[in-house]
C-alpha cells in the first residue's frame, strides 16, 4: 500500500467509481470535485484527473494544483477525454506527468500510476521514459488527426522517431517493450512495439541510419488506417467475428488512401501501409501479392508486426513468450521470408 493519499479529481464521480475502487486497492483514495482547495489536502502522493479540460473549472483546478509548492515532482496522471494533439499538449502544459485515454481500464491506470510513483524495475530510466511518453503522445496526436481529417501530414510522425530512437539507445529494446506495453491504447501500443522491433532489427542487420529511420517511420504508421475503423471493433473485448474481421482488414487500404492524399509521402511507406499483411505465398491481403511483388521493407515489417501481435496480451488471449512467437514465425516459411526471420530472431535475442 502507498503511504500517501491518492487524489482522484473527477467531474463525473459515477463514471469514476470503478477507478476509485481500483486505486483504493493500492492506497487510500479520495475522490474530489474540481472545486477542491488543494491546500486542504496534506500528504498527497499522487493525483489522477478525470476531467473534461474544455470546462473552465477543470482548467482552474489544474492551474491551482500546479501552483502548489508540493506539486513539484508530484505524479499527475491525466485521463484524457480527447486524443487530439492539442488536448494532449494542453494536459502536459497543465502539469500532467502522463496521459491515458479516459476509457483506460482501472487496472491499466493503477499500473501506470504505480510506474510514475516508483518506476518498475526493468522499465526505462526517467529520461528514456519521457522519450517513450513523448513518442506515445506524438503517435496519439497523429492518430487523432487521422481520425478527424481527410489527410495527415506525415511529418508529424517525426515527433515519434527521435524520442523512440533515443529511448532505445538509452534503455535498449527489452526496456522499451516493457514500458510501452504498459500503455493502454492497443493500437498505439502495438505501433510503438512494432517500431521498436523494427529499429532493433534494422540495427542488427546493419541498415544505414536513413534506411533505419524509414523502416521505423513505416512501422509507426503501418496501422494508421485503424484510425478509420469503427472504434467498437478496436475496443472489442474478444475475438472479431468474420464480418468484423473483414472490416478490420480494410485498415490497409484505408491507411493507404489516407496517406496518399497527403503531400510527398515516401512511396516505401505507402507500400508498407498497404501491404504489411501480404504473404509471400499470395495468401495475404489486400492485393494478394506474392513473391517478388513484396518489397524487402514490407517483408521486414511483416515479421515485426506478426511477432508484436503474438507477444501482445489481449483480453481474449494471453501473450506468447518470445521463444513461442519466434517458433510460430519459423513455422510460417513460405509465407514470410525465412532468412529475415532467422536474422530477426538473432536481433531479438541480442536485445535480451
Ligand atoms: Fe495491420
Ligand atoms: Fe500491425
Amino acid at each position: 500500500m502507498l503511504d500517501g493519499l491518492i487524489v482522484l479529481v473527477s467531474d463525473g464521480p459515477k463514471r469514476s467509481a470503478a477507478l476509485a475502487d481500483g486505486l483504493g486497492l493500492v492506497g487510500r483514495c479520495e475522490v474530489v470535485s474540481p472545486d477542491i482547495r488543494w491546500d486542504k489536502l496534506p500528504g498527497v502522493s499522487a493525483v489522477v484527473t478525470d476531467l473534461d479540460l474544455t470546462r473552465a473549472n477543470a482548467m482552474t483546478c489544474l492551474l491551482a494544483l500546479q501552483r502548489q509548492a508540493w506539486g513539484a515532482g508530484l505524479p499527475i496522471l491525466c485521463l484524457s477525454h480527447r486524443s487530439s494533439d492539442r488536448a494532449l499538449r494542453q494536459a502536459r502544459m497543465l502539469g500532467a506527468s502522463a496521459c491515458l485515454p479516459v476509457y483506460a481500464e482501472p487496472h491499466v491506470v493503477v499500473t501506470a500510476l504505480l510506474n510514475l510513483i516508483n518506476p518498475a524495475e526493468g522499465s526505462l530510466n526517467a529520461s528514456a521514459r519521457q522519450c517513450a511518453e513523448r513518442a506515445a503522445a506524438a503517435l496519439e496526436g497523429l492518430f487523432g488527426v487521422a481520425e478527424a481529417s481527410r489527410f495527415i501530414d506525415l511529418q508529424a510522425v517525426d515527433g515519434c522517431v527521435d524520442p523512440l530512437l533515443s529511448a532505445l539507445r538509452d534503455g535498449g529494446l527489452a526496456r522499451w517493450l516493457n514500458t510501452i506495453r504498459a500503455h493502454d491504447n492497443a493500437t498505439y501500443q502495438h505501433s510503438l512495439v512494432v517500431a521498436g522491433l523494427a529499429a532493433q532489427f534494422a540495427s542488427h542487420i546493419g541498415f544505414p541510419e536513413a534506411q533505419r529511420q524509414r523502416l521505423v517511420r513505416a512501422a509507426l504508421v503501418h496501422d494508421i488506417g485503424k484510425s478509420r475503423v469503427p472504434r467498437r471493433l478496436l475496443l472489442k473485448r474478444g475475438p472479431l467475428d468474420s464480418e468484423e474481421a473483414a472490416v478490420m482488414r480494410t485498415h490497409t487500404v484505408l491507411g493507404f488512401k489516407l496517406l496518399s492524399a497527403s503531400a510527398t509521402v515516401d512511396p516505401a511507406i505507402l507500400d508498407a501501409v498497404r501491404h504489411h499483411h501480404e504473404m509471400l505465398d499470395g495468401s495475404g491481403y489486400p492485393d494478394g501479392l506474392s513473391g517478388d511483388a513484396i518489397s524487402d521493407v514490407v517483408r521486414f515489417l511483416t515479421i515485426c508486426d506478426v511477432y508484436a501481435a503474438l507477444t501482445e496480451r489481449r483480453s481474449y488471449k494471453p501473450a506468447m513468450s518470445s521463444a513461442e512467437a519466434l517458433q510460430v514465425l519459423h513455422g510460417m516459411s513460405g509465407r514470410v521470408e525465412p532468412r529475415f526471420v532467422h536474422a530477426f530472431g538473432k536481433a531479438v535475442a541480442q536485445a535480451g
